[in-house]
């Protein structure tokens, strides 16, 4: 399969395994004011660098996200953005602090976004569940080179669309060349575990379906009777209740006879024209919603300047160029989740996904989720600040929107949990280490009486084997035969066959960590680095 490569791409490609592992530090949790209806809660927003809070994301939500809109800078020359990743690289660290500048002046602009892009695509192809999926909105400035490198990251076979958005409609006579009004949306699933939504139908698209004959299911349409293959079971005479006979079409009907005379009983099959002709009828109480086309026009999702006006119904002027309607983002949802799903938006900006989101469970009576991650300063002012006033209600007279309830955590992403040196960072707390310690040991941390009674130290059971964090802030801990003998494997229900055990250094002999099962682990160089 083709790849790309482009400035950089060695130095990145396992970026996102040096990012420091942060704490995300709840600030305050915002609830929607009394009287408002209820919505989801749980809800976060993340203030900083998306790189290091989808790596802190990891052991909470690795597998668990069901749904990632996301709508990076597209690289355009005049968004401003800088690249600002701590590659351990001297061509990459010329980069640092600059601002990425237009197509001819910058020659390494698109090596830069592609830098930028890889790693955190890494990340967020982890947090995505295996029945997920991910859209990224993106235009021509950067479309041919994600497309290559989603194809890399999450596999050419994952590849469900490009979606075309129109997001303007009235023309551009000014234009130099084409009037452009389209954005793309690449979307990719995790695994062919994803199923695609349907969009609902409105009055244009059920023109084609009426009652001529009273049926009492309602309307109906004709639909094709003939096989589009041949096969030699689709090729027979139809004998009619009344004798007549008709001949098959070319490549044969579309059922076998057996299922021909099913859907005759059930009534999908008459005969008309004075029994010459076979009618199938296609009910519109039977449709469900529609398969969702490729092309997303504006008048169905919204354009720029829709969501320009959303923003000004909260801020006096819209803060960004080309924020995403509302309903852009709805029907993202509409087609990606159910009604628990947990949806991330790691570019949030104005925090429309957001909003789209308290929409979509006001609508339909569900308890998604979203986690929103922005890095710049208005993720207070503006991101969660929108949120606030979606959740309380805002506008004024007749413009007044009612609340549609709800609350989230605002988070910053605070310490990392090692220092420089490799040793752990004692400031950040007992408790967060051992919850990292046990995600990365895939072990359920528990918490219980039962297992504190057997020792405060342990961090759960799995596979039958006991984990056990033996960590003191200040202090040397020893994996010894008294330590052993505090573990009062008693008072679970049956005895571990084995014992994973960290401490800082181990007396214990060879022999008695066989006879045992003891695997001792060293802290802190055997935690793994995820
Ligand atoms: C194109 S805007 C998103 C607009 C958004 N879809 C809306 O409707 O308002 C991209 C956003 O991503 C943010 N961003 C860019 N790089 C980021 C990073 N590394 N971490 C977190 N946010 C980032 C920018 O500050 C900007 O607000």
């Amino acid at each position: 399969m083709p790849q790309l490569t482009w400035v950089g791409k060695d130095k990145v490609k396992n970026h996102h395994h040096d990012v420091p592992f942060r704490l995300l530090n709840t600030q305050y949790t915002f609830t929607a004011k009394e009287g408002m209806p209820a919505n989801s809660t749980g809800n976060k927003i993340i203030h900083g660098d998306n790189l290091e809070a989808l790596k802190s994301l990891l052991p909470e939500f690795e597998g668990k996200v069901n749904c990632i809109y996301i709508d990076p800078p597209y690289n355009t020359g005049n968004e401003g953005w800088v690249y600002n990743d701590n590659v351990n690289d001297p061509k990459i660290k010329k980069w640092l602090g600059q601002v990425v500048g237009k197509e001819g002046e910058d020659l390494s602009r698109h090596d830069k976004w592609l830098c930028m892009m890889y790693p955190r695509l890494k990340l967020l192809h982890r947090l995505l569940a295996d029945d997920g999926v991910i859209f990224i909105s993106i235009d021509d400035n950067e479309q041919a080179h994600l497309k290559l490198v989603m194809d890399e990251v999450f596999g050419a076979g994952n590849f469900v669309a490009d979606v075309i958005w129109q997001h303007s409609i009235q023309g551009k006579n000014d234009a130099k060349s084409f009037s452009l009004h389209h954005n793309h949306t690449l979307v990719y699933r995790k695994s062919i575990k994803f199923t695609l939504g349907r969009v609902s139908r409105r009055d244009e698209h059920n023109i084609s379906y009426s009652n001529p004959d009273n049926d009492p299911k309602g309307d109906w349409r004709s639909g094709d009777v003939r096989s589009p293959n041949y096969r030699e079971n689709l090729k027979y005479i139809v004998k009619t209740p009344s004798g007549k006979q008709i001949e098959p079409p070319q490549n044969g009907w579309r059922w076998s006879e057996d299922v021909f005379w099913d859907k005759y009983a059930s009534g999908e099959i008459t005969f008309v024209s004075n029994e010459t002709k076979v009618l199938r009828k296609i009910y519109l109480c039977e449709q469900g919603g529609r398969v969702p086309e490729t092309i997303w026009f504006g008048v169905d999702v919204g354009t720029t300047r829709e969501a320009n006006n959303e923003l000004k119904e909260f801020f006096s002027e819209s803060p960004f160029d080309t924020p995403k309607p509302t309903r852009l983002i709805e029907r993202v949802l509409q087609l990606a989740t159910h009604k628990n799903a947990i949806i991330l938006d790691s570019f949030a900006g104005s925090g429309t996904t957001a909003h789209a989101v308290l929409k979509q469970n006001a609508q339909d009576g569900g308890n998604r989720q979203f986690i929103l991650i922005e890095m710049m300063d208005y993720a207070q002012t503006i991101t969660a600040e929108r949120v606030r006033r979606v959740m309380n209600g805002y506008g004024e007279g007749t413009k007044a929107v009612s609340g549609l309830g709800g609350n989230f955590d605002y988070i910053s992403v605070g310490e990392p949990l090692f220092l420089d040196d490799g040793n752990l960072n004692e400031v950040v707390g007992e408790a967060s280490i051992r919850q990292y310690v046990a995600y990365s040991e895939r072990v359920t941390l528990d918490t219980s009486d039962t297992l504190q009674a057997v020792n405060p130290h342990c961090l759960g059971l799995k596979d039958d084997a006991l984990f056990v964090f033996y960590y003191q802030v200040n202090a040397i801990t020893a994996l010894s035969m008294d330590f052993l003998a505090t573990l009062a494997v008693n008072n679970l229900i049956s005895r571990p066959n084995s014992y994973v055990i960290y401490a800082d250094k181990c007396t214990l002999t060879p022999d008695i960590m066989q006879k045992y099962g003891i695997t001792f682990k060293r802290i802190p160089r055997d935690i793994t680095r995820f």
